[in-house]
């Protein structure tokens, strides 16, 4: 079989099916190459003196670990010049960034959390890098908040990466799902899955299970049931993962279907989830809604809030229909 590189099926997806502009094929590239230089500098370890903390703290009160640092700086450069952005914003970023004025302006704005993962990154399991795209409305400045609070729905892409035994990078322009492997060799991504569909039923479910206690009773009784087994109401023995990185737990449901959890919960009541809404929820929802899967916060469709913050946090219910309609179901009872 020939293999398709992401150039290759980008350039189709302009020319032939007419389905993106010249100006978000060069974004995808751009965005998919600060990807590769993220994947060198995790690949590299140790080795780079990467690892270990930054000794600085982002917006969100986290402490930053020296990859989250590096990861965003590469994405910031890489897509400062190519003149198909009017702003940026970031998880490890307190206000948007604009194009400084020497460069060319485009017409999208580009979100990302550019390490995902980050309490995997000391113990050399998979991280990655999440990324959504939005149109600048007009008449708006682009580095004001207020031209990124759109609904996931006016997502045009979206896609993350993953930096495991292999590095993926999943994308989706609206029109299905695929995902692409790094050839290390070659440098370039080929793709090796198209149109991904996510499996309606599982028997796989990913919650952090420490926060029981914290749970709200609609998710205690959902996963209540998982637990139970073939002798509860759902019939059947249940399977648990949690690699405590979204990509890679999403990217599992991609591959063989499951159910992925973090709800709201009484731990911080501040904090109606732990997750962000605009780069990691927003982006996750519309790649799991293309592969035919669902995302809710329990309350209501993820891709229909309208934005308060930038930073705003949402509770995260994502991966297999069937499950997420039972989970979505238990809290409007
Ligand atoms: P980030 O490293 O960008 O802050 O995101 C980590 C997120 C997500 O990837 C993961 O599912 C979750 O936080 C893990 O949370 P726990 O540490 O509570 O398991
Ligand atoms: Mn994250
Ligand atoms: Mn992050």
């Amino acid at each position: 079989m020939r293999s398709v590189s992401l150039s290759r099926f980008l350039i189709d997806e302009q020319w032939q099916s007419h389905a993106i502009p010249a100006d978000l094929r060069l974004l995808v590239e751009v965005v998919a190459r600060a990807v590769k230089a993220i994947s060198i500098a995790v690949g590299k370890g140790a080795l780079a003196g990467v690892l270990g903390d930054a000794g600085s703290g982002n917006v969100q009160g986290e402490a930053q670990k020296k990859l989250d640092v590096i990861a965003n700086e590469i994405l910031l450069e890489a897509n400062e010049w190519g003149g198909h952005l009017a702003a940026m914003a970031s998880e490890e970023m307190e206000h948007p960034q604009g194009i400084p004025h020497r460069f060319p302006k485009g017409e999208y704005l580009l979100l990302f959390d550019p390490l995902d993962g980050s309490s995997n990154i000391d113990v050399n399991v998979s991280v990655g890098t999440i990324f959504s795209v939005l149109r600048c409305p007009e008449g708006v400045d682009p580095t004001s908040e207020q031209a990124f609070l759109q609904p996931g729905t006016q997502q045009v892409c979206a896609g993350f990466a993953v930096y495991g035994p292999s590095t993926v990078l999943v994308l989706t322009l609206g029109k299905g799902v695929h995902a692409f492997t790094l050839d290390r060799e070659l440098g370039s991504f080929l793709l090796t899955r198209e149109s991904i569909r996510i499996p309606e039923e599982t028997k796989e479910f990913a919650i952090n299970m420490s926060n029981q206690r914290f749970w709200e009773p609609p998710v205690q009784r959902y996963v209540g049931e998982l637990l139970a087994g073939k002798a509860g109401p759902r019939g059947k023995d249940y399977n648990m993962r949690w690699v405590a990185s979204m990509v890679a737990d999403v990217f599992r449901i991609l591959s063989r279907g499951g159910v992925f959890l973090y709800p709201r919960d009484l731990k911080d009541p501040s904090k109606p989830g732990r997750l962000r809404l605009m780069y990691e929820a927003n982006p996750m929802a519309m790649i799991v809604e293309q592969a035919g899967g669902a995302a809710t916060t329990g309350r209501e469709r993820i891709l229909d809030i309208v934005p308060a913050s930038l930073h705003e946090r949402v509770a995260v219910i994502l991966g297999s229909k069937a499950e997420v309609e039972v989970a979505t179901r238990y809290h409007q009872g």
